[in-house]
């Protein structure tokens, strides 16, 4: 199991993830979709910040792989602006729903924030769910994450209440 650039090779993968998403009606992250953007310019904009969307900055997309399926994708922002401290903060990421239970969701984070460490020099990381996402709560705790507080956000029209952890990477 291991951390790479999206890649061609994991597209038929990937939709089949997505699909999967959507029978279960799973919201919380969406994968990079090859069925609607050409994910490898979309991955080399966001590494390299060129033409991003105005409030956007820069980012690395990495997937989840294990003996040529996809199993989970995880994006590194590469600083927090105003609205990624309340929503969003360092890192998001998903699992696909038949391998939910796993520890795969612990096991990538742990992957990711060695990632965070080693490529883009964080000692700390922000990271945000839903109150309500126990499982994403529970992944960030056992990956150190300490509580820092619970706010109020409005997502898309929605009140929502957010966690908000910082993880310290060792
Ligand atoms: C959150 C997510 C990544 C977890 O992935 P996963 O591979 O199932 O995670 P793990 O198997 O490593 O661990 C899940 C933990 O949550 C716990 N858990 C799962 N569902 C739970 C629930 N409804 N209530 C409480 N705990 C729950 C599991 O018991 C496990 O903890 P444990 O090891 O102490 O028993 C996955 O559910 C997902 O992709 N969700 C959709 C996208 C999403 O919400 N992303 C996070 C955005 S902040």
């Amino acid at each position: 199991m291991k951390l790479i650039t999206p890649g061609h090779a994991y597209y038929a993968s990937c939709l089949e993830a997505i699909q999967e998403y959507a029978d279960h009606q799973v919201t919380g992250y969406s994968f990079l979709n090859p069925a609607q953007c050409d994910v490898a310019e979309r991955v080399a904009r966001f590494k390299t910040g060129k033409g991003l969307p105005p409030g956007y900055v820069k980012a690395t997309y990495l997937w989840l792989v294990d003996e040529g399926r996809f199993l989970g994708e995880t994006s590194i922002r590469h600083r927090l602006t105003p609205s990624l401290l309340r929503y969003g903060g360092h890192i998001g990421y998903g699992i696909r729903h038949n391998e939910w239970g796993r520890g795969l969701g612990t096991a990538m984070l742990a992957m990711s924030l060695g990632y965070a460490k080693d490529h883009l020099g964080f000692n700390r990381v922000l990271i945000t769910c839903d109150d309500d996402n126990l499982a994403s709560a529970r992944v960030i705790e056992k990956n150190g994450g300490i509580l820092q507080d619970k706010i109020k956000n409005t997502v898309g029209g929605k009140a929502i209440t957010t966690r908000r952890y910082w993880v310290d990477i060792p």
